[in-house]
This record gives C-alpha cells, sequence and structure tokens, in this order.
C-alpha cells in the first residue's frame, strides 16, 4: 500500500480520467459564468431605475426595465437549477465509478489486509455528498469575486476599496480558520476510525461479549473512544463557529459601511443614488460568497482527505498491471525459495522453503505449532504474497495469474474456517455467479457433507448466518471442505482439514481427498495428525520457519526431528519415490 506522502501524481489524474461526464463540467462552469453575469442585473437595474426612470418619470421605461429584469432573474434561477443537477448527476457518477475500484483495492491489495477498509468505501460517499453539496456552488462562484470588486472601482474608488479590505479581512479570517482546526479535524478523523473498528468488533461478537461478562467493559471502551473522537471535533467546531461568527460580523459591519460612504458620497454629489443601492447589492455579493467559504473550509478540509484517502485506497488497483488470462492448470506447483516476512516480525516467519510437486499429488506438511504451516498455506493460495522467492503454479507465478482466474483453480479451506454468510449452497459457490447447483452437490458429496447438509433445517438453503455462526464446529469445517472442492479445482490447499473431524469424519476426508487427487487435484494438506500421513505422497517437515525435511513419508517419519505420531500404514507409491527424489531437507 502506498503511504500518503508516495501517491503518485498519476494516481489523482487517471481517477478522474476514470469517470466520465468530466465534460459536464464544462456546462457548470458556462452555468457559472451566465448566473454571475445575470446577478449583475439587480444592480444594474437600481441604477437604471434611480438615475433614469425617476429623473425622467417615464413609466414605459419602468416597465421594460423591470421586464428585462424579471427575464433574466427567471434565466439565472434556470442556470442556478441546471448547474445543481449537472453537479449532483456527477456526484453520483463520481460514486459508482470510483466505488468498485475502492472495494476492489480492500479484496485485492493483499498487503493491507486486516486494517478495516470499510472507511474507504465510506470516503467515496462522502465526496459524493460534498461534491452535490452548496459548498461546490459557492466555489464556483468565487471566481467572479474580483469582476464585482472591478465594477465596485468603477462606480467609485471608495466602494471598491470597502469590498477589497473586507474580501482581505473576511479571506485571512478563513485562512485562520482552516489553520486553526487542522490538527483537530485530523486527529478526529483518525479517532473516529479507530472508534468504528472497536465497534465493529464489539457488534460482530456480540454474543461472545456477552456471554464473557464483558458487556459494561465494551461499552466503556466505546464510550472512552467516541470521547477521544468527539473531543478534538468540538474543540475544532467552537473555533470555527467563532470564527464564522466574527466574520459575520465583519460582513455586516462592512455592508453598513458601504450605505454610510455612499450617502456621504450622494451628499458631495460625487455619485447619484442608484449607484448607491448598486454598490450596496454589489457589496453584499461579493462579501457573502466569502463568508460561505469561510464555513465551507471544514467541508473542504474534510474532502480534501477524504479525497486523499480514497486516493490512497485506490492506488494499488491503478498500479497493477492487467493480467493475461492463462491455460487451465495441470496442477503442477513449485514453491522455489520462499521466505517471508512482515514488518511487525523480527525474525522471518519462513524462510528457504523449496519443494515442487507434480500434478495430482499431495504433500502434508507437519511441524510443531507456530512453525509456520498456515502461513505457507497463505501464501500458496495467494492471500499474500511472499516477501522473497516465488511460488508457481504451471511455471507462473501465483501473482501473474489474474486473481479471478486463479481463485478458480485453486481451492482454499483456512484453519479457521470463515463462511461468508447466506445459504449453505452460497457458501459452498461463494460468489461465482454461474455455479451449478449440480457441480455445488457435487462439491458436498466430495467433502462427504451432502448428508449432513441435507439434514440441516431447508437443506442447502439453510441459511448459515453471520460468518455461519449458525453451524457446529465440524459443520462449518465441512461446509468449507466442500467450498474448497467446489468446480474445477488444481490445487486444493486444506489447513487443518481433520481438526475438528471424528474418526468417521476424518475416514471419509481420506477418501475425499484421494477422489480429488484422482480427478487431477494436486492437494496440499496441513495436519497435526497421523491419519492424513497414510495417503501422502510426500512429507514437508517445517519448524521455526524453516524446512527441516521434504521427502516420502518413510523417510521423514524415521527422521528423529519429525514430531508426528507415526502412523501404522505409510503407503510407498512411485509416485513418493518420485517426488522425494526430487528435492530433500536443508
Ligand atoms: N500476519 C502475521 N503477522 C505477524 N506474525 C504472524 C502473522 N501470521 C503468522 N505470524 C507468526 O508466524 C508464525 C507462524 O504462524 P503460522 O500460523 O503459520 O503457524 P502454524 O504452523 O500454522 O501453527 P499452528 O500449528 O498453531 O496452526 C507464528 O509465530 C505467528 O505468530
Ligand atoms: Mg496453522
Amino acid at each position: 500500500m502506498y503511504s500518503r506522502r508516495e501517491i503518485p501524481a498519476s494516481v489523482a489524474r487517471s481517477l478522474l480520467g476514470l469517470i466520465p461526464g468530466r465534460s459536464a463540467f464544462v456546462w457548470v462552469v458556462a452555468f457559472s459564468v451566465s448566473l454571475n453575469i445575470l446577478l449583475l442585473v439587480v444592480p444594474f437595474y437600481a441604477i437604471e431605475v434611480f438615475d433614469r426612470v425617476i429623473s425622467s418619470g417615464s413609466v414605459e421605461t419602468l416597465v421594460g426595465l423591470t421586464i428585462i429584469a424579471a427575464i433574466a432573474l427567471v434565466f439565472s434561477a434556470a442556470f442556478d437549477t441546471l448547474r445543481s443537477r449537472l453537479l449532483s448527476r456527477f456526484a453520483v457518477r463520481f460514486e459508482r465509478y470510483l466505488a468498485p475500484i475502492v472495494l476492489e483495492s480492500m479484496i485485492v491489495d493483499a498487503t493491507n489486509r486486516g486494517d478495516s477498509r470499510a472507511q474507504d468505501l465510506a470516503k467515496v460517499r462522502e465526496l459524493r455528498t460534498f461534491l452535490s453539496s452548496a459548498t461546490i456552488a459557492s466555489l464556483l462562484d468565487a471566481p467572479f469575486l474580483p469582476a464585482f470588486i472591478f465594477i465596485l472601482f468603477f462606480l467609485h474608488p471608495w466602494y471598491g476599496l470597502i469590498a477589497l479590505v473586507g474580501t482581505a479581512v473576511l479571506l485571512t479570517m478563513g485562512i485562520v480558520s482552516r489553520w486553526i482546526a487542522r490538527s483537530e479535524i485530523a486527529q478526529a478523523s483518525q479517532a473516529a476510525q479507530k472508534t468504528q473498528i472497536t465497534l465493529d468488533g464489539i457488534v460482530r461478537h456480540s454474543a461472545l461479549v456477552r456471554a464473557m461478562g464483558w458487556t459494561r467493559g465494551a461499552i466503556r471502551e466505546f464510550m472512552d473512544l467516541n470521547d477521544q473522537a468527539l473531543s478534538p471535533v468540538v474543540r475544532a467546531s467552537e473555533r470555527v463557529y467563532a470564527i464564522g461568527a466574527a466574520a459575520r460580523m465583519v460582513r455586516t459591519t462592512l455592508q453598513v459601511a458601504a450605505i454610510g460612504a455612499g450617502a456621504w458620497l450622494v451628499l458631495q454629489s460625487e455619485v447619484l443614488a442608484g449607484s448607491l443601492i448598486a454598490s450596496s447589492i454589489l457589496i453584499a455579493r461579493t462579501l457573502q460568497p466569502m463568508e460561505g467559504l469561510i464555513s465551507a473550509r471544514r467541508a473542504l478540509t474534510a474532502a480534501h482527505e477524504a479525497w486523499k484517502q480514497v486516493q490512497t485506497a485506490a492506488a494499488p488497483v491503478l498500479a497493477r498491471e492487467k493480467r493475461t488470462l492463462l491455460p487451465s492448470p495441470s496442477g503442477r506447483i513449485a514453491v522455489e525459495r520462499v521466505s517471508h516476512r512482515t514488518p511487525t516480525t523480527p525474525r522471518p516467519i519462513l524462510a528457504g522453503i523449496d519443494f515442487e510437486c507434480p500434478p495430482s499429488g499431495i504433500i502434508v506438511v507437519i511441524g510443531p505449532t507456530g512453525a509456520g504451516k498456515s502461513t505457507l498455506l497463505r501464501l500458496m493460495a495467494g492471500l499474500e504474497r511472499p516477501s522473497g522467492g516465488t511460488i508457481r503454479l504451471d511455471d507462473a507465478a501465483l501473482n501473474n495469474w489474474d486473481p479471478d482466474q486463479l481463485g478458480q483453480f485453486v481451492g482454499y479451506l483456512p484453519q479457521e474456517v470463515q463462511l461468508l454468510g447466506g445459504t449453505v449452497a452460497e457458501a459452498i459457490a461463494g460468489f461465482d455467479e454461474h455455479a451449478r447447483d449440480e457441480d455445488i452437490v457435487a462439491a458436498a458429496m466430495l467433502a462427504q457433507a451432502h448428508e449432513m447438509i441435507l439434514s440441516l433445517p431447508a437443506g442447502y438453503q439453510t441459511e448459515i448466518g453471520r460468518d455461519g455462526n449458525r453451524l457446529s464446529g465440524g459443520q462449518r469445517q465441512r461446509i468449507g471442505l466442500a467450498r474448497a472442492f467446489f468446480g474445477d479445482r488444481k490445487l486444493i490447499l486444506l489447513d487443518e482439514p481433520n481438526a475438528n473431524l471424528d474418526p468417521d469424519g476424518e475416514h471419509a476426508l481420506c477418501s475425499a481427498i484421494q477422489r480429488a487427487k484422482a480427478r487431477g487435484a494436486t492437494l496440499v494438506i496441513v495436519t497435526h495428525r497421523p491419519q492424513l500421513l497414510t495417503i501422502a505422497d510426500a512429507v514437508l517437515l517445517l519448524r521455526d520457519g524453516a524446512q527441516l525435511a521434504f521427502g516420502s513419508p518413510a523417510e521423514v517419519l524415521r527422521l528423529p526431528v519429525t514430531p508426528v505420531a507415526k502412523p501404522h500404514v505409510v503407503r510407498q507409491g512411485t509416485e513418493s519415490q518420485r517426488l522425494a527424489a526430487g528435492r530433500t531437507a536443508r
């Protein structure tokens, strides 16, 4: 993942480039120009009425001028409506085009897993709201302020001066208001994220929280975090509101000053009465958006932060090269000098893992707790990228496969089975839109889960609850197994598939594995129990992240370092000899 400071400039450009309807912005600008020109109609009307109609006493001129002004105002209202409609449509497009990119990066960016990234999507939504807000409109009107000030100078230098001073004072206040709230806003958004992560955990595990007697503790924890998130917000708002109130006062004072100055100029016969009215309208027009801009500061800062976060979130997906779809693999897997470490671990979790397996082989991975077995499987499943070395499926490194295509060929049963909620059938087929019922049933049969599933209240349509929490551990494991077998898997990775199984289940598992093998799948199985060693073609022994041995079961089990109880029968096929001949322990 990119840290904020190193987001490539191209990210912002290509992100914006992706959004269709950017051309609508040309229209938005055109409407803004017309709108602001039409706004000049009111002061112009005032000048004409006071200085021409009143002195000449011509009713026709008054009627004519009024009709022109009315038409201009209708047009300006229409342009305003059109502009805000365009903006809100653009905002919706913005969300619709960015949300999938951000969601994809939440899914595929392996380096970033573990953080709660749902916030990234919330930021996209926040930006959408911002884009269609009144803040944007006042930002769009801002460039016309100099033109208004110029006209005021033209009416009389004093008016221009008042507007100029007012703008400068209000701008300074705006900058100050941004500056004093900056760190608080950043703090608040960080604290809010932390609160959300904690809240998610509490809600997800609410039953556990209650059963462990943590209810009050959880509430206290949440309230503490919430306070931490709120207090900077309160502090920032207080300051920003104080400045806002001061700005309002400055503006009204200046408007009063403009009228006073105008009256003085009229008395001195420097200007006509019409320009007094016109200038006070124009000064109000100039200073009002300023005030809007000051209160928009907060929204602008938040939007800026959100935009940065969205860029950070989208960067990995944008930076990812397009993958060519490769032919269906045969299932040959090669692990080449693989090592793995994370920023938090002082020493590598895995180092120097090196073995390979021909199609339809069964490798059993053994080793004591914490040896790195699950980590190896996660790397082989492509959940994480190894920090050193390469894992290849049919000669192509895993990261050269298109992730969705690779997913079709690799089945993975994690040590802690996580089932996506929904029905049993959905838990087995995942988000595969082309999943056929017969394939789901076939996978369940292979995993010996079919009868168990039929005994559930609604069979394959039984709702399994969030994370499958309405199922027993063994049921979850069998459904997880069916999911790993589902479809045309060429590489099946099972992390302690027999951990929750009774002896019958374990026996069934062995035959399921052999049937998957007969179908041409390569299997890599982590286990602590000896039963599965009887069907292994090769055994990989890990300890402390190192590969102690790789060879035929007989060979590896003979080694004094091997920790598991030796099974009674060790099958010795030609295949295991071939495997063992290839690589040996280091
Ligand atoms: N994401 C991670 N971040 C930091 N350390 C990790 C991470 N995942 C695993 N580890 C560490 O790597 C080591 C190996 O973990 P792993 O889960 O691979 O062990 P294992 O062999 O599967 O153990 P077990 O038999 O208990 O399941 C452990 O010391 C663990 O603390
Ligand atoms: Mg493990």
